[in-house]
């Protein structure tokens, strides 16, 4: 395989196994002290109201709850107030944060970077009210969860809920779409799922009450995003969920980027072939187009192979060599029609 680790970019990329881990000794501690678990949530602060923000923020505010928004962008903040969400002056009094800031590198929408996201955690660590619920549902690298929630000291209950949202079909993958949480400890999972699916959750330990049914009948009427959670007992399954399904979609498309090359390479009619493959049930190739697009597939991917020192997926590193040879044979053809 020709690509080499220092091609993709993922060596100069923050180690998130260093991150401070929290010791199985202190969890059971701090589980056992029983931090309250909220049951009733009324205020909601979305920080970051762009692509995935601003959607989250109208939903939580025509589900019936207070909603407000904070973003650093003026122009962002503006198109939300333009929405009817308030502006959050401070980060104090709210029930819930939910955190949808962006974490890629200012200069670089394909390298992940979260110190965005930790500014802010560093601002409610001092601002937010104890006892509330935090909820990431930025795309973030494995480990970071446990490093917010360290140090937030456990004020607040820390849950990652990462999101599916797409864009060009919202109405069918929008807010309320099947998703994936996690939480720091059990209460803050049990908080987390009150709030979004009013599911009487219990702890993942406790099979007789484990009664995940995802209906906002349930929980004694309390209001709720009634959003169909799938939890998960660790908080870095939730991480890698995310990260795995987009570097699985990046997969597909440079399987199909090279059958594309392989067809131009021995006059086979790729249409016809990706036709005729996809006829079997169990087929499904997709059209190249343009290539791996959006930032997010490239970034998720890069975060997925940062997640582990010792296996790095050697078929994703692949993947994004086909997806470069696929790139250049576009750029050259175009060359070529334009008679350059
Ligand atoms: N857009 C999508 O389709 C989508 C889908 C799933 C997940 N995500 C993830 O959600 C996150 C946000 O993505 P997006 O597409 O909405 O990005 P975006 O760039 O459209 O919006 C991010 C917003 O965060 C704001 N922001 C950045 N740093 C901030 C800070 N310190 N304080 C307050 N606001 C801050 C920016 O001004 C911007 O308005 C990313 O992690 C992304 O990977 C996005």
């Amino acid at each position: 395989m020709k690509t080499k680790l220092e091609d993709t970019g993922l060596e100069d990329q923050p180690n998130f196994d260093i991150l401070p881990r929290i010791s199985a000794e202190r969890l059971s501690t701090v589980t056992s002290q029983q931090q309250q678990i909220p049951t009733e949530f009324n205020k909601v602060l979305v920080i970051g109201l762009g692509q995935l923000g601003l959607p989250v923020a109208k939903y939580v505010r025509e589900i019936g709850y207070d909603a407000y928004g904070y973003d650093i962008s003026p122009t962002a903040m503006n198109i939300a107030e333009r929405a009817s969400i308030k502006k959050a002056i401070n980060f104090r009094e709210f029930d819930v944060y939910i955190l949808c800031v962006s974490t890629h590198k200012p200069g670089d929408l394909f390298s992940p970077q979260i110190d965005g996201l930790l500014s802010v955690v560093e601002k409610l660590s001092f601002e937010a009210k104890n006892g509330a619920l935090l909820s990431i549902e930025s795309t973030i690298p494995k480990g970071t969860s446990k490093k917010v929630f360290e140090m937030l000291h456990h004020r607040l209950h820390v849950v990652h809920a990462p999101h599916r949202w797409y864009a060009a079909e919202e109405k069918e993958h929008g807010i309320n779409q099947p998703r994936v949480i996690g939480g720091v400890c059990d209460c803050c999972l049990i908080g987390g799922m009150q709030f979004y699916g009013g599911a009487t959750y219990r702890y993942p330990s406790d099979n007789n009450n484990n009664n995940n049914n995802n209906n906002n009948n349930n929980n004694n009427n309390k209001m709720s995003l009634g959003i169909p959670m799938h939890p998960v007992t660790e908080i870095e399954i939730a991480e890698v969920t995310k990260v795995i399904e987009n570097a699985h979609r990046y997969l597909q498309i440079a399987f199909a980027e090279e059958l594309y090359l392989y067809c131009q390479a021995n006059n086979i009619n790729f249409p016809e072939l990706r036709d005729a493959l996809n006829t079997k049930w169990n087929v499904n190739i997709l059209e190249p187009r343009e290539g791996v697009g959006g930032h997010c597939l490239p970034k998720d991917t890069k975060m997925f192979l940062q997640s582990s020192k010792s296996v790095r997926s050697k078929i994703i590193l692949a993947a994004t060599e086909v997806d470069k040879d696929y790139r250049i044979y576009r750029q050259t053809r175009a060359q070529t029609d334009l008679g350059i």
